[in-house]
């Protein structure tokens, strides 16, 4: 059992053993919150650990008890308007105005395993037994708003998934403003809120930062998860670290703009809160409709953060990720994307194909410039047919040829835009999105297809369905290479063009399910002008993601090790670009390049014909290797060991979760002279009673000896041993592969 309820005091708890999550009715009917963070005994109540006697100045909603005021109250889904002045969960505005509203209890329900949310990305439970579900139902007795609070706990995941939904019960219309998929009142905030943020081409830069007196948030209004704020955001102890302590963290499974939050107010409570953006976002709820918000996964760690991503990646891979794919080894792909952009025909394309496969590479993808009349990204998209030009017999010709050298095929699309010049704009200029009387803003050339729209989604779908039957594709990179602006939709009411941005995403989900539910066998990788969209929902259609348009090795460790607070490594599409790198100008060597992109999916963007025979001798060698070892990526325990963003190296690893193998990758941009003879790096998650033996180094060593004293590195040149020295200059790297031979 794991959810344990007193039903005679309404006191909630729901506890694996490893995550307790308690709260309970409070004497106004509504939910206060009690506790969350590591198990606590289930036989007991925890009422006393809700105080609110404490004299204040404030307001009471109840007359005969001063005391409780909601302004010092730790609620569990707080609303607006009776005396807490922080802000809320949910807001609702009525007919007449009002945005008051005041949930009460109305009755529970307990749900073996984890229903789905309708239209929506979540996480499943495979079985019945897998999970626990909590439903509590709570009334607005005014507006008749009906708010149903759903809380899942796995068995053995410290992590507790919430979502909202609200239906209007009552017998007039009301609008939805305001609701949040989680709400949490810590009762301290001694906090570093840690999140990922950046830019085009530096996605999920890690920042921290104290948490103080008023609200930090981090957000998005783009119309997509967006490069500049990942929907992810953690609370670290100051003392926490990579490997101990305690974290909580809370993601978005969810594409489009939202709002993570933490307020402090002035008892130092940290309401900490996630969901959709409420800026701009209104829904209109007629008597008898609802509306689910997406959902919430919030994991406590008190092993660190390792800990918290660890609970993250084994939550995505076993009840997010879906389909063949979720339990499957990635295909090692080339994208001819940074070999020939827009300039390529198919004698091209084959000879790199074929090169391709002789290097070791199972899955040739053609990107960008394969349809319409696309010879740069001024026009065609939305025009999903063969441009004849460049590929006379056809797209689904190539494929054949490709399959003939014993390639997979796959291919790009950028299903939400449209060129203005393109044979779609033409027949269809009204589905673009755009207000009727301001001029359009372009991005990348292009413009947003209204994906809000039904009629415009079953279009992309036949044209995209078309394709993939007409080539047998294996594999889809879907793309999105703007944000939205001049958010409007001519299909809906002026009252409702709040719903625009959700209605668009649920298009997007729409075409996704259709896609992947029809054609199960192709993976999809979601990518959006690189990393932009790179979050929880898409991986529930998109198994992996395009991390970054940069593919610079040094910018890559920062960009995957970012990543890697959530995603699981077998998400993060990463691979050997040539050099000088395209974003950075930057040459790193071979080497560093292929140990970088080896903890990721694994691939290579570039024209094998420009690589020396002794590169090409390399990369079939590196393709090998990670041939051999993909399953740990896949399915190892990753842990950080040092970090990019506060020094000049970066190290991690995977290990397998019977400890008894494990591959390490570390790495040094910058040489260092003279620097110490012999350096070691303590790695982690071995058996410490193990025998390792380590590729390519004589002898073995113990596991305890490999974490608490070190991995001998190679010798760097240091001024003065030259001769005797395995490394040195910039960009220094080296991947071990350890293997357990015995135990002690
Ligand atoms: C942006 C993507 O991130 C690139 O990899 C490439 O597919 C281009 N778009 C194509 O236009």
């Amino acid at each position: 059992m794991l959810i344990h309820i007193n039903e005679e005091k309404l006191h909630f708890h729901l506890t694996n053993g490893q995550v307790s999550y308690i709260f309970h009715i409070m004497k106004n009917g509504q939910p206060g919150s009690l506790y969350y963070g590591k198990a606590l005994h289930p036989g007991k109540l925890y009422t006393h650990f809700q105080v609110y006697d404490i004299p204040t100045p404030n307001s009471s909603h109840l007359p005969d008890d001063p005391a409780f005021s909601l302004e010092t109250i730790r609620q569990e889904y707080p609303a607006y308007g009776t005396g807490d002045y922080r802000e809320p969960a949910v807001t609702i505005r009525q007919n007449n105005g009002s945005h008051i509203t005041q949930f009460v209890y109305k009755n529970f329900s307990i749900l073996k395993g984890k229903p789905g949310l309708s239209g929506l990305p979540a996480t499943y439970a495979e079985s019945a037994e897998d999970a626990e579900t909590l439903r509590v139902l709570l009334e607005d007795e005014v507006t008749g708003a009906e708010l149903n609070l759903d809380y899942t706990i796995f068995k053995s995941l410290p992590v507790i998934c919430r979502s909202a939904s609200v239906y209007n019960k009552g017998k007039a219309p009301f609008h939805l403003e305001r609701i949040m998929s989680s709400s949490v009142d810590l009762p301290d905030h001694q906090f570093d809120m840690l999140h990922l943020s950046g830019a085009w081409s530096r996605e999920r830069q890690l920042k921290e930062r104290k948490l103080e007196a008023g609200i930090q948030s981090i957000s998005s209004l783009r119309g997509s998860s967006s490069h500049h704020h990942n929907p992810f955001f953690a609370f670290k102890r100051p003392e926490t670290t990579e490997h101990n302590g305690e974290v909580y963290g809370f993601n978005l499974v969810y594409s489009s703009n939202f709002l993570a939050q933490a307020e402090v107010d002035h008892y130092g409570t940290a309401r900490i809160m996630m969901g959709i953006h409420p800026f701009r976002f209104e829904w209109k709820l007629e008597p008898g409709d609802s509306f689910q918000a997406p959902e919430a996964v919030m994991v406590y760690s008190e092993k660190g953060l390792n800990g918290m991503s660890q609970a993250y990646h084994d939550l995505f891979r076993k009840h997010l990720i879906r389909g063949p794919y979720a339990n499957a080894d990635r295909p090692v792909l080339l994208n001819n994307w940074e070999a020939t952009y827009f300039d390529f025909n198919e004698e091209k394309l084959l000879s790199i194909a074929s090169r391709a496969k002789e290097l070791g590479i199972e899955l040739f993808v053609l990107d960008d410039g394969w349809f319409g009349n696309r010879n740069d990204d001024t026009s065609s998209l939305g025009d999903w047919e063969t441009d004849r030009n460049k590929l006379p017999e056809g797209v689904g010709w190539l494929a054949k040829q490709i399959r003939n050298l014993g390639l997979q095929f796959g291919l790009w699309f950028e299903p939400e835009m449209v060129s203005p010049e393109s044979g779609l704009f033409t027949a269809h200029p009204d589905w673009a999105i755009g207000t009727p009387d301001r001029q359009a803003s372009l991005g990348r050339n292009q413009r947003v297809l209204d994906f809000s729209r039904k009629e415009i989604v079953d279009a992309l779908y036949e044209k995209m369905a078309a394709i993939i039957r007409e080539t047998g594709l294996t594999y889809i990179k879907w793309d999105m290479n703007r944000n939205i602006t001049e958010a409007y939709s001519p299909g809906l009411e002026p009252d409702r063009q709040g719903e625009f941005f959700h209605r668009y995403i649920l298009g997007v989900y729409d075409l996704y399910e259709r896609l992947v539910s029809e054609f199960p066998n192709v993976l999809f990788e979601s990518c959006a002008g690189g990393g932009g969209r790179f979050d929880a929902g898409m991986l529930y259609y998109a198994p992996q993601a395009w991390a970054s348009d940069n593919t610079d090795a040094a910018e890559r460790l920062k960009i995957q090790y970012g990543s890697s607070f959530v995603y699981p490594l077998y998400s993060i599409g990463s691979h050997i670009s040539a050099v000088p790198n395209h974003q950075t100008e930057r040459s790193a060597p071979l080497k560093m390049r292929a140990d970088t992109a080896l903890f990721g999916t694994f691939g290579c963007e570039l024209d094998p014909g420009i690589l020396s025979e002794e590169e090409k001798e390399a990369v079939k060698e590196h393709i090998a290797f990670y041939k051999q070892h993909r399953r740990l990526i896949r399915e190892g325990e990753f842990y950080r060991l040092l970090d990019p963003f506060k020094g000049n190296e970066t190290a991690w690893t995977a290990v397998c979760k019977d400890q008894t193998e494990a591959l390490v990758g570390w790495y040094k941009v910058l040489a260092v002279p003279n620097g110490r003879k012999q350096e070691f790096l303590k790695t982690a998650g071995l058996d410490p009673d193990g025998i390792y033996e380590i590729s390519q180094m004589e002898g073995s060593f113990g596991g305890d000896e490999l974490m608490y004293h070190g991995i001998p590195l190679p010798a760097e040149f240091n001024g003065v041993n030259r001769g005797h020295a395995e490394r040195g200059g910039d960009f220094q790297s080296a991947v071990f592969y350890l293997k357990r031979i015995g135990r002690r």
